[in-house]
């Protein structure tokens, strides 16, 4: 089972192939996930001090590309835990404009995954 790190130190074990902004939601993290998990609105972003999966979804690329986000964060929404992660950041409702998280995103990642190498 994949052990996440969150930047405090603690530990979520999530079972393997759960999408990360699942994991963190149901682990405790008030992480952001305004569009509902849908690769759209970049509010799930987390960034990686280890472990950062070397693929992505084209969604998640396009959406990061649009942004100028390339190389800096992660969408959350767009990762499945298959290994362990570190994280050093993740967006949370805390602190943050927004009333609520959002939306809770579906258990399978959405939309329909494509997957792609992690652009450098
Ligand atoms: S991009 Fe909106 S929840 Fe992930």
């Amino acid at each position: 089972m994949p052990t996440i790190t969150l930047p405090d130190g603690l530990t979520i074990d999530a079972p393997h192939g759960k999408r990360l902004v699942l994991a963190l939601e149901d682990g405790g993290v008030d992480i952001l996930h305004r569009c509902g998990g849908n690769a759209k609105c970049t509010t799930c972003r987390v960034q990686f001090a280890a472990g950062e999966p070397t693929r992505m979804t084209i969604a998640e690329r396009d959406r990061l590309a649009d942004g100028g986000l390339i190389g800096q964060v992660r969408l959350s929404c767009q990762i499945p835990c298959e290994h362990d992660m570190v994280l050093k950041m993740t967006n949370r409702l805390a602190g943050s404009q927004y009333e609520n998280a959002g939306d809770r995103p579906k258990d399978t990642i959405t939309p329909e995954p494509i997957w792609v190498d992690r652009p450098r």
